[in-house]
C-alpha cells in the first residue's frame, strides 16, 4: 500500500457526470417562473451547494421571502424536472477516463468513495452503472452540512478507516475544493485552473491521467 495515497474521494456532479446542465436547465425555469435573473454564473456559484442553499441564493437575488412550505414546493418543482431529465442518464455520460482511474486505484488497494452534496446520487450512480465500484457512498441524504462544510468527505474517510491526509478529494467546484481543504484533505481540482486554483493541482478532465500521475504530482 501507498503511504500517501490510501483513499480517493470523488465528487459526483461535474467529476464523474455532467449533471451540472440539468441543474442549470431546472434552476433556470423556476427562476424564470418566479421573475427572477439566473445565468451561467449564477450556476457555477450553486455547484457544489446543497439544493436548499441554491433556492436560498436564487430568493436572494430576487428579494423574494417566502414560508417554508412554498420553499418545499418550489424544490419539490425543481426535482422534478431535474430528474426528467436524469433519468435518461445512461453510463455514455461517465466522463471519459474516470471509471479507469477508480479501476486502476482499487486494483492498487487504494480506497475508493463518493462525497455528494446531491440527494440524487445513489439514482445517477445506478443508472450509469457504477453503485458497485465504491468502498463507500456519502451523498446528500447523509449530511447535514453543505461543501464548503467538510463533512460530506470527513464522513467518507472516517468511513473508510483513512485520515484527511493521506485522502484525495476530486472536486470541480469552489465550495468542493473548499470543503476539502477545511477537512485537511489534498485536493485535485476537475476543469479550470483559473476558478479552482487552491486545489493542489487541475486536471481539465481524466483523459489519460493515472494513477502514477496522480502520485508524482502529489506533494
Ligand atoms: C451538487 C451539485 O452535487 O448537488 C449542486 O453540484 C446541487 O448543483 C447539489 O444543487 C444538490 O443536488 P440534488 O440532486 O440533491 O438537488
Ligand atoms: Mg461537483
Amino acid at each position: 500500500m501507498n503511504e500517501k495515497l490510501q483513499a480517493c474521494l470523488f465528487d459526483l456532479d461535474g467529476v464523474i457526470v455532467d449533471t451540472a446542465k440539468y441543474h442549470f436547465k431546472a434552476w433556470s425555469r423556476l427562476s424564470e417562473e418566479l421573475v427572477i435573473p439566473f445565468d451561467a454564473a449564477d450556476n457555477e456559484r450553486l455547484k457544489g451547494r446543497s439544493r436548499v442553499d441554491s433556492l436560498e441564493y436564487i430568493l436572494r437575488k430576487g428579494s423574494l421571502v417566502l414560508d417554508n412550505d412554498t420553499k418545499v414546493k418550489l424544490m419539490d418543482r425543481k426535482n422534478e424536472w431535474y430528474l426528467d431529465q436524469v433519468k435518461q442518464m445512461t453510463p455514455s455520460e461517465l466522463a471519459p477516463g474516470v471509471v479507469e482511474l477508480m479501476d486502476e486505484l482499487r486494483a492498487a488497494g487504494v480506497k475508493v468513495g463518493l462525497g455528494s452534496s446531491s440527494r440524487n446520487a445513489p439514482l445517477i450512480l445506478d443508472l450509469c452503472g457504477i453503485s458497485n465500484r465504491f468502498d463507500v457512498v456519502v451523498d446528500g441524504n447523509s449530511i447535514t452540512l453543505s461543501k464548503p462544510d467538510p463533512e460530506v468527505f470527513l464522513k467518507g474517510a472516517e468511513t473508510l478507516g483513512v485520515p484527511p491526509s493521506r485522502t484525495v478529494v476530486f472536486e470541480d467546484a469552489v465550495s468542493g475544493v473548499e470543503a476539502a481543504i477545511n477537512g485537511g484533505f489534498q485536493v485535485v481540482g476537475v476543469g479550470s485552473s483559473d476558478s479552482l486554483s487552491q486545489a493542489d493541482f487541475v486536471i481539465a478532465d481524466f483523459e489519460g491521467f493515472s494513477m502514477a500521475e496522480l502520485l508524482s504530482r502529489l506533494s
